[in-house]
């Protein structure tokens, strides 16, 4: 586990980093995201010591890492960064090899290494061992960075927006190539970008930092529901797109505000609201807002009398669903039974809001075409 504990960090009395606090599993891929300038690339860099922490302390499996021998924890930390910075007098075989030769790996293990990395990104050994960077492609080039950060099997991999210079479909080719070698080999990777489709693409979970503070921590899925501020959901601009329905919950399916009855009133008034409304039944709370159940318009004119209170005519059968509720149940409701709407409450039972065909059909419409 990777822990970050109170960490600051300023420039000339300016504060860059404003004592952050985040904590990473083993095995989990977090994306720091952010814009630029928000100190994405100095919490990234204070991990392998390149930058140095003012105060604070970052932890790796419970050690201060101020504690452990540098070239020791470098060792266990793979570096990869936009200007690949491969070794243009070294063959891709030697550029993937320069850690393992450090650590003295015999040269049939260093072999067996390349070989061994080269085919898990569809680059033949043959074909691409004995060249130099130069007789490569951008992307290609870039593979080899992530290969030779990758080669001495250190357990977590650092990313500073590495693709960031690729043309898209390389970018997106790459970014597959990553996450599959991520999951293979259960790597802990912090990766930077301040591109949000390749941030939900990628991360199990995300660190949104904005001017030295981090705004939120959440799931790809979270964010794009609930983002914590407006900065964070202009930041992910029209990517409510990218909720896809099967995550709404009836909070996102429903109207408001919804229009209620109190418990005390009385069987003539009713009528009359919903003659106004044209609507042929009520919902009906009591003083503290608590939902008690419909009253419908048959059950007024068949048992009702003039001048009475509605309480005995309260029917409780009547479709309701919790805000956390995914959507599907509402939905169901509204599919199979005679009811026109389906009642949303909090689950101290408070009346929040209605589902209705027409509102489903809209929220449902706006994870389609976009925000309607
Ligand atoms: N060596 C430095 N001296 C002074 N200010 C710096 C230095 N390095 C970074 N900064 C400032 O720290 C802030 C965070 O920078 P950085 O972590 O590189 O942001 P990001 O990677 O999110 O774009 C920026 O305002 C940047 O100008
Ligand atoms: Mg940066």
């Amino acid at each position: 586990m990777i822990e970050y504990k109170n960490i600051h960090k300023e420039y000339q009395g300016v504060s860059v980093i404003n004592n952050i606090n985040f904590k990473i599993n083993n095995g989990e891929f977090v994306v720091l995201i952010g814009p630029s300038g928000c100190g994405k690339t100095t919490t990234l860099k204070m991990l392998n010591r390149l930058i140095k922490i003012d105060s604070g302390e970052i932890y790796i499996d419970n050690k201060n890492i101020m504690e452990v021998d540098i070239e020791n924890l470098r060792r266990n930390i793979g570096y990869v960064i936009q200007q690949i910075g491969l070794f243009p007098n070294m063959t891709i075989e030697e550029n993937i090899c320069v850690v393992p030769k450090l650590l003295k790996w015999d040269k049939d293990k260093c072999n067996n290494r390349v070989h061994e990395l080269l085919s898990m990104v569809s680059m033949p050994y043959e074909q691409y061992a004995k060249k130099y960077p130069k007789e490569l492609s951008g992307g290609q080039q870039q593979r080899i960075g992530v290969l030779r950060a990758i080669a001495a099997k250190p357990p977590i991999i650092l990313m500073d927006e590495p693709f960031g210079a690729l043309d898209p479909i390389t970018r997106d080719i790459l970014q597959d190539e990553v996450k599959d070698l991520q999951k293979k080999l259960n790597l802990t990777v912090i990766f930077v970008t301040h591109d949000m489709d390749e941030a939900i693409k990628l991360a199990d979970t995300i660190i949104f930092m904005d001017k030295g503070d981090i705004l939120q921590i959440a799931s790809p899925e979270e964010m794009l529901r609930a983002p914590a501020n407006e900065i964070i959901s202009e930041f992910m601009g029209k990517r409510g797109n990218f909720l896809d329905a099967e995550n709404m919950a009836c909070s996102d399916l429903m109207r408001t505000p919804v229009f209620t009855i109190k418990d005390d009133k009385k069987t003539l008034e009713c009528i009359e609201i919903m003659k106004k409304r044209q609507i042929d039944s009520l919902i009906v709370v009591d003083k503290a807002g608590i939902f008690q159940g419909v009253v419908t318009i048959e059950s007024i004119r068949s048992k009702g009398k003039a001048g009475e209170k509605i309480n005995s005519l309260i029917s409780k059968d009547f479709p309701t669903v919790l805000q956390d509720d995914v959507g599907k149940t509402a939905f169901d409701l509204l599919m199979d039974k005679k009811y026109d709407y389906v009642i949303v409450l909090t689950r101290d039972n408070s009346v929040v809001g209605i589902i209705t065909k027409s509102s489903l059909a809209k929220a449902l419409a706006s994870v389609v075409w976009g925000e309607m």
